[in-house]
């Protein structure tokens, strides 16, 4: 057996939380993912983000189901008896279920299956759906997006695979928090997850004027700030971490050249930061940046190349009347 030290032996202890956010804020730079904004107060707070005039996304996705909802209905149930229409991380759900009460007014055999890892995130789906669509077929599924793909996968015999078609729902730029090639490398396991000629309705968000996208993320009222702040409240409540707020502020950037929005939380002075539970301080400088997540945009034509090596084929793509966002349908090959 070899010898471990103090610090190994209390790596070996920490979850894969406290791991995550050790491991970034002992970075240089120092760095934190975006993943674990979402507490309970995060996702108040980014449903309003969502209701902000400048964060323009999740509006133009709402118009596009608004209008394209009967074309994408004919290309969901086309050769196919029943179709799955499988969402993956849905949030609230108020822009599929335009979708959905449109699919359950065509009498489409069909069911809903939203993959959450929080139960409780599917059980409010749930009970929301329920109440307003009282006739869906509702089937939510607890756990990581692929362990669940697999199993649907499996449990769809792929020679009865003309009966019902998967399509997965990944919707609201989701895509664009992935880091570099990650885009790609999610994509290829999307496709090695699901059946050939299952479907994937992917939205995202859509190269444009630099100004109407950096104002989407530095807004006025200042959400986009508490949003990242809130994580450092999180880490303060489960790590009990002392970090002061008032000596942290926001700052985000968008560049056009690789079509990133970046965020950071700023150190506003010299400071120590204690980590009780992990018995670790972490040193910041005066104006120190902590990158907290990559917003990313893309064109039509870099999303179906992404989408073309990862195994997909391009079938028909949607835009809001301002050309602001795109939803893809395409094709596993
Ligand atoms: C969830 N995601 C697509 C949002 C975005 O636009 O990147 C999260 C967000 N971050 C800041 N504002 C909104």
């Amino acid at each position: 057996m070899t010898p471990s030290s103090p610090n190994s032996e209390l790596s070996n202890q920490l979850s894969t939380f406290e791991k995550d956010i050790l491991e970034g804020l002992e970075a240089t730079p120092k760095k934190l993912s975006s993943k674990y904004f979402y507490d309970q107060q995060g996702s108040k707070i980014f449903q309003m983000i969502m209701d902000l005039p400048e964060y323009y996304l999740t509006r133009c996705e709402y118009e596009i189901f608004e209008s394209y909802k009967d074309d994408l209905y004919k290309q969901f149930s086309k050769d196919t008896k029943t179709f799955n229409l499988v969402e993956l991380g849905a949030g609230d759900g108020l822009k599929t279920q335009v979708l959905l009460s449109h699919f359950v007014e065509k009498e489409t055999a069909f069911t809903y299956l939203p993959i959450d890892i929080s139960a409780e995130a599917l059980h409010q789906l749930k009970e929301r759906f329920t109440t307003k669509i009282p006739s869906l077929n509702f089937e939510g599924i607890q756990g990581e997006y692929f362990e669940a793909l697999a199993q649907l996968k499996t449990k769809n015999n792929p020679s009865k695979k003309k009966d019902t078609r998967n399509i997965v729902l990944f919707l609201g730029s989701n895509i664009g928090n992935f880091g570099n090639d990650q885009s790609l490398n999610f994509l290829k396991q999307l496709a090695q997850n699901l059946n050939q000629d299952d479907y994937l309705l992917l939205g995202f968000d859509l190269k444009k004027h630099p100004n109407i996208i950096r104002l989407a993320y530095s807004d006025k009222e200042e959400i986009n700030k508490a949003f990242n702040l809130n994580l450092l409240k999180r880490l303060n409540r489960e790590l009990e971490s002392n970090f002061q707020l008032d000596k942290f502020s926001f700052y985000s950037t968008y560049i056009p050249e690789t079509g990133e929005v970046r965020s950071y939380i700023v150190s506003e002075a010299k400071q120590d930061v204690l980590f009780k539970k992990l018995n670790k301080t972490i040193k910041f400088e005066w104006g120190e940046t902590i990158h907290s997540e990559i917003s990313r945009k893309y064109s039509a034509i870099q999303m179906k190349e992404i989408a073309t090596e990862a195994g997909f084929e391009f079938v028909e793509s949607y835009t809001d009347c301002k050309g602001y966002f795109m939803d893809m349908l395409l094709r596993v090959k």
